[in-house]
């Protein structure tokens, strides 16, 4: 139950490296499936996690920004019914910088914080311990955790008797399926105390055209992030993907309020997988699904929240309602 942290642990002793996931079952998994997909989550390796970054400050990606927009008017008001010495943990942290404002409200109002964010990389955390230790010198506690959400999700548990506030921001829970993520959703419910309180940001359904937009950018930053999955597995798993006989694909599917992002065979050509001894097949136009990202409807919403054992105490959007911050309590 507390094998939480594990591996080889990093030269700062305020991050522990949990272990890396199975890459090679999932991509043997997912390349020999009728449609073939990668899961979304290997897009964070470094790089992925730097190119994430960049998009997050396109003009196209608005979702950054409307989040940002919240926190920046009711931060206080997110935080005002907490208890007086509540913890903050963060699930998928990122580098971290909206989560300031939070900490912001919470040392105005309480003088300090202790702060533990869990991210899958390496990178990531390093830059989110720059930032929050250098934005807050003293009066936040750091204690950062490298690794999958899965394996946070039982810290959540084994942690002190302090309320906690557990944010899952940047509408990262787009990423699930419904199911998926009202189960994800029903696991955090078992992981927190009923004093505890989740903080989830979710994007929220609006013009395809907007959408569509958001994930394939002028600029090209978003194809490159999808095909640095492929960048990987050449890396990391011996892989001859031909870069130039993919490209980024973003498609809005009405019926399930998702942009699904492919990467779409140029031609007709096998992909050999060094590591793992397989020869992969694509037909000219043949896919590689390798995200969902759902856009919610208040319905969508409600039932999400309902099934995984929650009930909702507040919510606030940005002011052209395009995203929606959610507090959720235990029911
Ligand atoms: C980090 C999962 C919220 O789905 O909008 C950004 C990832 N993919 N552009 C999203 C992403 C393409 C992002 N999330």
């Amino acid at each position: 139950m507390t094998r939480l942290i594990t591996g080889d642990r990093t030269d700062d002793d305020s991050i522990a490296r949990l272990d890396d996931p199975d890459l090679a079952k999932d991509v043997a998994a997912g390349l020999s499936a009728g449609q073939k997909t990668l899961p979304s989550k290997y897009f964070y390796d470094d790089e992925g996690s730097r190119l994430f970054e960049v998009i997050c400050g396109l003009p196209e990606y608005y979702l950054t920004r409307a989040e940002r927009a919240i926190l920046e008017r009711h931060a206080d008001d997110i935080v005002g019914d907490l208890e007086p010495d509540a913890r903050l943990v963060e699930l998928g942290a990122g580098s971290a910088t909206k989560t300031r404002l939070l900490i912001d409200a919470l040392v105005r109002r309480q003088g300090g914080v202790v702060y533990c964010p869990i991210d899958i990389s390496a990178q990531a955390m390093r830059v989110a311990e720059e930032n929050v230790k250098a934005a807050f010198p003293s009066g936040v506690v750091f204690k950062g955790v490298i690794g999958e959400y899965r394996d946070a999700l039982g810290r959540l548990s084994t942690m002190d008797q302090h309320q906690k506030l557990v944010l899952f921001l940047g509408s990262s829970i787009g990423n699930f399926t419904l199911a998926g993520a009202t189960r994800f959703l029903a696991a955090i419910h078992d992981g927190m105390g009923p004093r505890d309180r989740l903080l989830v940001g979710l994007d929220l359904a609006k013009s395809p055209e907007t959408l569509v937009r958001a994930y394939d950018d002028a600029q090209g930053v978003t194809a490159a992030f999808n095909k640095n999955l492929l960048v990987r597995l050449a890396r990391e798993l011996d892989a001859d993907f031909d870069l130039d006989a993919f490209r980024h694909e973003a498609r809005w599917d009405p019926v399930e309020s998702r942009i699904e992002m492919h990467l779409v065979s140029t031609r007709r050509q096998t992909v050999h997988i060094g590591r793992l001894g397989l020869d992969v097949e694509f037909e000219e136009g043949e896919s590689i699904h390798t995200e969902n990202s759902y856009k919610y409807t208040p319905g969508m919403v409600a039932r999400m929240v309902r099934e995984s054992g929650f009930r909702e105490e507040r919510m606030w959007t940005d002011p052209e309602g395009r995203f929606a911050l959610r507090l959720l309590a235990p029911a």
